[in-house]
């Protein structure tokens, strides 16, 4: 059992943690606005879960995972996250977040803004294509015929193994992308974006992803 702590409760938040509470995990819940304000949240989830300050629920994460708007990632609390492998899900959608002149023109990519932010962190970009709540609704076991399969990238390889495992346990096959600086291929208006892939569809949508500036 592992507790997984949560920067962010709202749809990306609330469904991991179902996930993770439905597979013997704890869970500890935050968002902005203060522990008080997830009651209702931390009563539906039931007794594997409490909620916390963002930086009382990194602080109590043997993972964390960071599912907040990006346009917050500078408000991520940094010296409780050292060390540990971090869970990012953000995407950028500029409507949202504002212009970020470094996603524009692609000299990084959104989870590596979350690692600059967390230095000694590990940081795991995974969740990012899926809906919320596909997360419980396309769950499969292992060797399912068409099991889904998720994208992830990281810089860090026991922290993606770990990440697998998880990913693995919650109900979806796991594709490697490389390093963080690889994950705009499942990035917002790819082709694996968001679809119901197996593991060889993605890989497919991932070979045939573009960069923006080549998108027509
Ligand atoms: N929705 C999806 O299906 C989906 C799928 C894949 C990826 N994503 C990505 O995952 C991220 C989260 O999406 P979402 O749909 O779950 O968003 P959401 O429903 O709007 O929830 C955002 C959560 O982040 C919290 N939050 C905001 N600023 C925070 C801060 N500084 N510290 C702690 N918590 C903070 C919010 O708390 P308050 O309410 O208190 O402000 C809220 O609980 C986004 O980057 C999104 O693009 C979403």
């Amino acid at each position: 059992m592992t507790t997984i702590g949560f920067i962010g409760s709202g749809n990306i938040g609330s469904a991991v943690a179902r996930a993770a509470i439905g597979h013997g995990h704890e869970v500890v819940m935050s968002n902005s606005r203060g522990p008080e304000t997830l009651a209702d949240l931390v009563a539906d989830l039931g007794p594997q879960a409490r909620a916390a300050s963002a930086s009382d629920a990194a602080a109590a994460g043997d993972l964390v995972v960071v599912t907040i708007p990006l346009k917050n990632v500078d408000q991520v609390p940094v010296e409780p996250l050292a060390g540990k492998v971090v869970i990012d899900t953000n995407n950028y959608y500029p409507e949202r977040d504002g212009r970020i002149a470094e996603l524009d023109d692609e000299s990084t990519t959104t989870a590596e803004l979350l690692q600059r932010r967390l230095p000694t962190s590990k940081v795991v970009k995974a969740f990012n294509h899926i809906m919320a709540s596909q997360i419980l609704t396309d769950a499969s076991p292992a060797g399912t015929d068409g099991r889904r399969a998720l994208a992830i990238a990281g810089d860090d390889d026991d922290a993606k193994r770990q990440v697998s495992a998880l990913l693995d346990e919650f109900g979806f096959d796991v594709l490697d992308l490389g390093p963080l600086a690889e994950g705009w291929r499942i990035q917002r208006d790819t082709p694996g974006y968001v679809q119901r892939d197996d593991l060889e569809q993605l890989r497919r949508h991932i070979a045939e992803a573009k960069r923006y500036r080549d998108m027509s």
